[in-house]
């Protein structure tokens, strides 16, 4: 309180230039009679007086430049929390969202097409750009869309840009746009979920999410010759087994399509599809797809025990 009272005082005693001992005098006064010692020269007080007052000016900024910094780090473990929903306060998120990797911005200004097509890829690119990143900022959270609402991100309406679903899941997949978009190789994939055909390889028959009786493929094929090796209630043994194994087949690989569309840095999680609780029930019940049916192969001989 006595220090500050001094600077004011001091100042005022700078503005009429009155001389720098002016201060020193001031600071016996404030101190008391006691620290007026003989031995102590004016002229060295006064540059204590100044150096302590510049001294408390360098502290009283470098408290300023803590308090900034301490700020500025809080703000962004707050914005890391906010932005990976939760994963990490230090920008250490395993799934970045999207506009945060820098291969997504490389891959907005980097135009790979044919010069006739640039101007009309831009455009898409811009306009995506901006849908995406507008639709994830405002809504903030993952979006839900009916299987009809999805497939209008199938590369057709101008302007949106390209979805597909695996296992229920949305990735946005623009950034593979030579694929996914019209006339890509995958574009069938595009606007739909398409689970089943992951699976089986049938990109005509298999556009669909229904998983049921997949399994199909990977069970061995029956053969009277080689299955005689067990008897009928081994066999059934063996079945129940074998159905478990090419259930868990089914799902790997499923779960292999999810992973890579969640793990690229070339394509973002979006959001989920909104069913009904029967939507499943609702479909008729699907069959094998010829090809996968072709690809079955008989049951191996019975090995040794
Ligand atoms: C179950 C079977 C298959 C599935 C589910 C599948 C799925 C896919 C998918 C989703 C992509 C796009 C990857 C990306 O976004 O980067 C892709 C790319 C590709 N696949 Fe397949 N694929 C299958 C079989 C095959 C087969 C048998 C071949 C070759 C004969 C093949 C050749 C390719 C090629 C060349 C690409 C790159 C396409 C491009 O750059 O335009 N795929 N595949």
């Amino acid at each position: 309180m006595a220090d500050t009272e001094l600077r004011q005082r001091k100042g005022k005693a700078n503005d009429d230039n009155k001389p720098p001992v002016d201060s020193a005098e001031l600071l016996n006064q404030t101190k008391g009679d006691d620290d007026s010692k003989p031995g102590i020269s004016k002229p060295k007080d006064s540059a204590t007086l100044r150096k302590q007052a510049k001294d408390e000016d360098n502290a009283g900024s470098r408290l300023d430049i803590l308090r900034v910094l301490t700020f500025l780090f809080l703000a962004s473990c707050g914005l890391s929390y906010v932005i990976s929903s939760g994963e990490s306060f230090f920008w250490g998120m395993k799934h970045k969202p999207y506009y945060l990797k820098p291969e997504w911005w490389k891959a907005q200004f980097v135009c790979n097409y044919p010069a006739s097509t640039l101007g009309m890829a831009r455009n898409y690119v811009i306009q995506s750009l901006t849908s995406t990143l507008l639709t994830s900022i405002l809504q903030g959270g993952p979006i839900y869309l009916t299987a009809d609402e999805l497939s209008d991100y199938n590369g057709y309406v101008q302007g949106r840009p390209l979805y597909l679903a695996v296992n229920g899941t949305i990735f946005d997949v623009s950034n593979g746009l030579n694929m996914y978009g019209v006339g890509g190789s995958y574009h069938f994939f595009a606007g739909r979920d398409a689970s089943r055909a992951y699976v089986s390889g049938c990109f005509k028959e298999d556009l669909t999410p229904d998983m049921r009786g997949l399994e199909e493929m990977f069970l061995p094929l029956d053969d009277a010759e080689i299955d005689s090796q067990w008897t009928s209630a081994e066999m059934k043994e063996l079945k129940a087994r074998e159905l478990q194994q090419a259930k868990e087949r089914v799902h790997k690989t499923l779960k292999h399509w999810v992973d890579f569309f969640t793990n690229s840095p070339k394509y973002q999680k979006v959001g989920y599809l909104k069913r009904d609780e029967d939507w499943l029930e609702r479909l008729p019940y699907p069959e094998l797809c010829q090809s996968a049916k072709d690809k079955r192969k008989k049951r191996g001989p019975r090995q040794q025990d």
